[in-house]
């Protein structure tokens, strides 16, 4: 008998993968999210709203991405040959944007008036405020003030776009606590919002959601790169914060004999508060509502955390990413804060596409895997574009010669 794919078997009716994922959440959210599952399982099968996201992938969107082959790092590298998942040519410049349409379209199938959320680089509150303009919604963005500095233009963009941005002041002022604030702002009326998280984290049916909506990019990606290549790449490696953009390419060949990489940021360092690397170096615990693998301090809350990518700088890790790590069926992969400014230049100096900070971190692991694996194919997901990222760039980094 055939084996059933592994997107069909995970995660269970409950939401969970293995032990991880479920709903730890308070009483009043459980009719709000069991209306968001119920909504969800049976859109899902539903042949207008599959051919609506289908139709907004292709004509809004621009789906699908290229798959390309970087010829020029590859051999700079001089090992291994390397190709990209261009979700930095998806519409409004990341993967986002693909779970954020299909998170408009079922809060406009449920009658919800606003999509709520949290941002860490600003990418996933550019894309909602993107779905909310194009469905006709209001929207809320919750960000840290620290990153609302750092990643200005995406607050700009937001605001243009028509939405609200809420800074989070408490804490480190980063993506934790944007959560916690758009999460505190959501409980006050869930009947005419809708929560709509930026990854695979949070309560179920979030996980499942937001991979299953990301699950085109590895789809899509399987079949241009054995059109390209004959093959299946040897490796897939993305960034991983949440764990969106890494889920959705390695659901794509998760059947395959084909590694998988999610790259964790190691920061500056391995000590508390340098890093955000969860799997590395945290523990099962349960945060925003969910059971997996979380860094925390001496007294068991979540740990201050650092990357130069803001929107990876997360204390946890989506709970499927920390089941198939349990499994042994995905690898870490690290990176820290120079190793991604030196992939943020490289690619740019040497292919011309300037990668998001995020990105450049899975691009700087491809970099070191091919020149010890000079016979393998690795394909990254390059998770997003680099424009948001450029004054913080140049004025913390000078730009670099380019070396041939
Ligand atoms: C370009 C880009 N890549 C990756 C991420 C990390 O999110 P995830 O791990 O959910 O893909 C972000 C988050 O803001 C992002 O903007």
């Amino acid at each position: 008998m055939n084996k059933k794919p592994y997107l069909e078997t995970m995660p269970d009716q409950n939401g969970y993968f293995g032990r991880f994922g479920g709903a730890y959440i308070p009483p009043q959210l459980e009719k709000p999210f069991a209306e968001i599952t119920k909504a969800y399982n049976k859109l899902s099968k539903s042949h207008n709203y599959i051919s609506e996201l289908r139709s907004i992938r292709k004509h809004y969107q621009g789906r699908p991405t290229p798959v390309y082959y970087c010829k020029n790092l590859s051999e700079f590298v001089g090992g291994g040959q390397i190709y990209l998942k261009r979700e930095d040519l998806n519409h409004t410049g990341a993967h986002k944007l693909n779970h954020c349409m299909a998170e408009g379209l079922l809060a406009k199938y449920l009658g919800k008036k606003k999509l709520i959320a949290e941002t860490g680089a600003g990418q996933h509150g550019v894309a909602l405020a993107t779905a909310a303009a194009y469905f006709g919604l209001e929207c809320e963005i919750h960000m840290g003030e620290v990153d609302i500095k750092k990643e200005y233009p995406n607050v700009v963009r937001m605001q243009i776009l028509g939405a609200k941005v809420v800074p989070a002041t408490h804490g480190l002022k980063t993506l934790k606590e944007a959560v916690d604030s758009a999460f505190e702002a959501y409980l006050k009326d869930t009947d005419t919002q809708m929560f709509a998280i930026g990854s695979v984290v949070g309560p179920h049916p979030f996980p499942k959601m937001v991979r299953d909506f990301q699950s085109i990019v590895g789809f899509e990606a399987k079949e241009q790169f054995k059109e390209m290549t004959g093959n299946l790449p040897d490796v897939v490696a993305a960034c991983v914060g949440g764990g969106s953009n890494a889920m959705g390419i390695f659901s794509g060949f998760i059947d395959d004999e084909v590694k998988l990489y999610g790259v964790e940021p190691m920061g500056k360092g391995d000590k508390i508060g340098e890093h955000s690397a969860s799997l590395t170096y945290g523990k099962e615990g349960v945060m925003h509502g969910f059971n997996s693998i979380m860094l925390t301090d001496e007294n068991g809350e979540p740990a201050p955390v650092h990357s130069i990518g803001s929107g990876i700088d997360y204390p946890s890790i989506g709970p499927e990413h920390a089941y198939l790590s349990s499994i042994g069926r995905t690898n870490i992969g690290l990176c820290n804060d120079d190793e991604a400014v030196d992939a943020f230049y490289k690619l740019s100096q040497h292919e011309g596409i300037i990668p998001a900070l995020e990105s450049a971190h899975a691009v700087a692991f491809a970099m070191k895997y091919a020149q010890e694996h000079p016979n393998e194919s690795i394909l990254v997901n390059l998770s997003g574009r680099g424009d948001k990222d450029i004054d913080f760039i140049v004025e913390n980094y000078p730009i670099p010669k380019k070396s041939n």
